[in-house]
C-alpha cells in the first residue's frame, strides 16, 4: 500500500488524474473502474482538461462503475449514471459502447441476472487495470457497507442509516435517498489490477485510519485494501489525520528511485509537478515516470 500526503485534495486530484492518463497512454484500451460522489471530481475535471489540452485519447477505453441506486432511472438527477454523464463522460471522448453503469431499473428476480452479466462483461473486456475509490466515513468501498464479505461480487445492498444521511445532499429531501443499490463486490474490487482511493476532508480521517493501519475486517471494507498488491490512498492532510505512520508514508515517497514515482505529483526532480504537462509529449513522459509503484 502507498500512502501519498498532498498539501491539497486539488494535489491529490491532479496525482491521480496522472497515474490514469500514464495508463491510458501506456495501454489506450485500458479499463477504468469509475466512482462517483465528491472525492473523484477534481480527478474528472482534470481529466477533461488533459483531453482538451493535451489530446489525452479515451476512444479505445472501457469504463465500469462502481454501483448505482435501486430505483433511479439513468436520466434521474441524483443516478449515478447521469452524475458521470454529466461530470464526465460528456467531456471527453469515451465510446458510449464502451461505458458500463449498474442498472438503477432492474428488478426484482432479474437482480441476480444482471449482476452476473455485469461481472461477465467485466471479465471479458479483460478484467479492470485501475480501480478509482472513494471511502464512506463508515469505510465502505463501492457500497459494501460494515459487515460486507470480503469475498463479495457485484449484487444488491441495503444503505447504511449514516450512508443515506451522508447522501442526503444529493437528493431534495433524505426520504428520496433509496434503501438499495446494485454494487460491483469487494472481491470485484479486489480483482483490479491496481487501486487508486482517494479521501479529503476530517470526516473520512477516521475510516482512512482503519482503511490503512486498522485490523483487516469487514466491520470496515476498506481496510482489504492492505491485502491489495497495487493500492495507492491518495489524501489530503484532514483525512491523514488519524495515521500514526504519517512521517513515514512521506519519508517513502521522498526517497523513491525516480524511476519508481507512482505519485507523480511527488518527484524529487520537481520535474513532474502538476502545471507541467501542457501536451500529448508529456503526457508519454508520465507514462514513463509512473512504473512500478512501492505498493505492497
Ligand atoms: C461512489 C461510491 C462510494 C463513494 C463514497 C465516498 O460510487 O462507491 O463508495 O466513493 O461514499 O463518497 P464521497 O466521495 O462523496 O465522499
Amino acid at each position: 500500500m502507498e500512502v501519498a500526503i498532498h498539501a491539497s485534495e486539488a494535489e491529490a486530484c491532479r496525482d491521480a488524474a496522472r497515474q490514469i492518463a500514464a495508463l491510458i497512454c501506456r495501454k489506450p484500451d485500458a479499463v477504468l473502474g469509475l466512482a462517483t460522489g465528491r472525492s473523484p471530481l477534481g480527478v474528472y475535471a482534470e481529466l477533461i482538461r488533459m483531453h482538451r489540452n493535451d489530446g489525452l485519447d479515451f476512444s479505445r477505453a472501457t469504463t465500469f462503475n462502481l454501483d448505482e441506486y435501486v430505483g433511479l432511472r439513468p436520466s434521474h438527477p441524483s443516478s449515478y449514471n447521469h452524475f458521470m454523464w454529466t461530470n464526465f463522460f460528456d467531456h471527453i471522448n469515451v465510446n458510449p459502447a464502451r461505458v458500463f453503469l449498474p442498472s438503477g431499473t432492474v428488478e426484482g428476480r432479474d437482480v441476480e441476472g444482471f449482476c452476473q452479466r455485469y461481472e461477465a462483461e467485466i471479465a471479458r473486456a479483460g478484467g479492470i487495470d485501475m480501480q478509482i475509490l472513494g471511502i464512506g466515513s463508515d469505510g465502505h468501498i463501492g457500497f459494501n457497507e460494515p459487515g460486507s464479505s470480503l469475498a463479495s461480487r457485484t449484487r444488491i445492498k441495503t444503505l447504511t442509516a449514516r450512508t443515506r444521511q451522508d447522501n442526503a445532499p444529493y437528493f431534495q429531501t433524505i426520504e428520496e435517498v433509496p434503501y438499495h443499490v446494485i454494487t460491483m463486490g469487494v472481491g470485484t474490487i479486489m480483482d483490479a489490477r491496481s487501486v487508486l482511493l482517494m479521501a479529503f476532508g476530517t470526516s473520512k480521517a477516521k475510516a482512512v485510519g482503519g482503511c490503512v493501519e486498522g485490523a483487516i475486517s469487514a466491520a470496515l471494507p476498506a481496510s482489504i485494501l492492505q491485502m491489495h498488491p497495487r493500492a495507492i490512498i491518495l489524501l489530503d492532510e484532514d483525512s491523514a489525520d488519524c495515521l500514526s505512520r504519517k512521517d513515514y508514508y512521506r519519508w517513502v515517497l521522498d526517497h523513491k528511485p525516480a524511476w519508481q514515482h507512482s505519485s507523480l505529483g511527488r518527484s524529487r526532480s520537481g520535474e513532474d509537478g502538476p502545471s507541467a504537462i501542457p501536451a500529448p509529449e508529456r503526457l508519454r513522459k508520465a507514462v514513463d515516470g509512473s512504473g512500478t509503484g512501492n505498493t505492497d
